[in-house]
């Protein structure tokens, strides 16, 4: 009986090993259960990504991010806190805004700091071509004026699911209307 056991468990494992982790569209809530028994038998995988984030948050038209509030202290404050943005950004391969687009930035950034220009950034990365088509990855960070922001990823979904990482930005232009954003991510996910 023991040995039989051991021979399920070991079979068990071996199935667990053999079958991908990775999936992109979720068939249901049985999918999930079933991932999760998987999880201790995964391996964790380091993804780096890198793409370019176009932010065109004033001008007339074909705005990617919309003032949506601000407080009656925003006009007067130095650092205009209160001011909140919801984005949808394109993510590019290239510098050019021509280039591939790999996904979109979508959710919201707050100048959040009395004292300096500071933003929160509470957002998803929604990819849409390539190998993580269909994933997303979610950030939630503090991106002051430095010249590097480090944000970190605290979640994701389809092939980022219980992912984990970093996410540093670095901006490479901006002027009163746009702003061009250099993305390095590294992940841990299965
Ligand atoms: C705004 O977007 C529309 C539709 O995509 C496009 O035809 C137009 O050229 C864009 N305008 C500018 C100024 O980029
Ligand atoms: C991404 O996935 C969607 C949904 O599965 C599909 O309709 C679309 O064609 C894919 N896009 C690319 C560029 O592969
Ligand atoms: C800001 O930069 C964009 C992109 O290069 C350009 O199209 C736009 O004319 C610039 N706006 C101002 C006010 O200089």
């Amino acid at each position: 009986m023991e040995k039989l056991a051991a021979l399920i468990a070991m079979m068990v494992f071996l199935v667990a090993i053999a079958m991908p982790m990775a999936h992109c569209s979720i068939e249901g809530p049985e999918e999930v259960d079933e991932w999760f028994q998987k999880l201790p038998y995964a391996k964790e995988k380091v993804t780096k990504l890198h793409f370019f984030m176009h932010d065109k948050y004033a001008g007339n038209n074909n705005l990617t991010a919309v003032r949506v509030a601000q407080a009656s202290v925003t006009a007067k404050s130095p650092s205009s806190f209160g001011l909140v943005f919801i984005m949808d950004d394109p993510l590019t391969q290239g510098l050019e805004p021509t280039s591939k687009e790999l996904g979109r930035a979508q959710g919201l950034y707050a100048l959040s700091s009395q004292s300096e220009m500071s933003l929160l950034m509470a957002m998803n990365l929604v990819f849409t071509s390539g190998e993580f088509n269909g994933s997303t990855l979610t950030i939630m960070g503090r991106n002051p004026a430095a010249p590097y922001r480090e944000m970190t990823i605290i979640g994701g979904s389809g092939v980022f699911r219980l992912a984990r990482g970093v996410a540093l930005a670095q901006a490479r232009f901006f002027n009163a209307t746009n702003a061009l954003i250099e993305y390095n991510v590294v992940v841990i996910h299965y």
